[in-house]
């Protein structure tokens, strides 16, 4: 389905979301991210999809940023907005109820790179890019750069990348642990729709317990993330995947998840 500035189509057990502005390197906008968040929503309520796979149209760009045109027209009262939006949409991928994987097929800067971190998984093609370039236009991250790089890269590596606005290539990406895998281009959606096809053999309400409390990461101390994590635990107990999950393995036979 094309929505515009988005394709949204199903393959397997994949929901796959296709940024879809390759003239102007897939760069975001308000319709980019409108059409992202309907698509979202036919991907949650859809209960043949287990995970949902983000991309960018072409060979060349996941997403080369925020709309750098619409960028140099914010003022101090519109900025507000512009990047509450943008960070709402960005906080609803990380904390969607199936898991999301970022397939990033080229340059992932600024804005590109804040929607890979709040993806769950991101694997890059060799020819991708990242970097938080902000700084070179004036301004900073703004779709939570500054709040979830430091959480996945540490402090020292985020503020290195934040404030020298360098780009890096996937290989160094990866040995700094902001991407799962590295592939060549041509592998890249068939290792995000293997990734699925895996996570759509198991439970869903597992998959879902668990991205909740591995979300809880961050916002959580340990000791109340432990007790976050046996509340869902529990709460795991009570479905009926629980059930037909040991039921199965005891029976020696293969589950039939229900979702609940
Ligand atoms: N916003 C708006 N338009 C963008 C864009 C962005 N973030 N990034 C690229 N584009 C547009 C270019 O303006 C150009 O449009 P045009 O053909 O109408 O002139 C088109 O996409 C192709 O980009 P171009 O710069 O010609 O490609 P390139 O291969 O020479 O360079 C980049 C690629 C990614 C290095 C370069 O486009 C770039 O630096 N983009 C901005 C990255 C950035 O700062 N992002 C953070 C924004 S907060």
């Amino acid at each position: 389905m094309g929505l515009g500035s988005v394709i949204y189509r199903k393959e397997g057990h994949a929901a796959i979301i296709t940024i879809n502005r390759p003239e102007k390197l897939n760069a975001l906008n308000e319709n980019v991210l409108e059409d992202m968040k309907a698509s979202l929503d036919q991907a949650q309520a859809d209960s043949n999809v287990s995970a949902v796979v983000v991309t960018g149209a072409g060979d060349k760009a996941f997403v080369a940023g925020a709309d750098i045109a619409r960028l140099s027209e914010l003022t101090v009262i519109t900025a507000r907005d512009f990047v509450e939006r943008g960070q709402a949409l960005f906080d609803r991928i990380e904390k969607f109820p199936k898991p999301v994987i970022a397939a990033i097929n080229g340059y992932a800067l600024g804005g590109g790179s804040e929607l890979a971190w709040a993806c769950h998984i991101r694997i890059a093609s060799r020819n991708a890019k990242f970097g938080q370039p902000e700084v070179n236009l004036g301004v900073i991250p703004g779709y939570g750069g500054t709040q979830r790089l430091p959480r996945l890269a540490g402090r020292g590596i985020a503020t290195e990348l934040i404030v020298t606005g360098r780009q890096i290539d996937a290989e160094t990406a990866l040995t700094m642990r902001l991407v799962n895998k590295v592939v060549d281009m041509e592998q890249l959606l068939p290792a995000a729709l293997e990734l699925v096809e895996s996570i759509s053999q198991r439970s869903p309400s597992a998959v879902r317990f668990a991205l909740q409390a591995i979300d809880a990461t961050a916002q959580l101390p340990q000791d109340e993330g432990m007790k976050l994590e046996a509340q869902l635990f529990a709460l795991s107990c009570g479905t009926a995947d629980h059930k037909e999950g040991t039921t199965a393995f005891l029976e020696k036979r293969k589950p039939v998840w229900k979702g609940a």
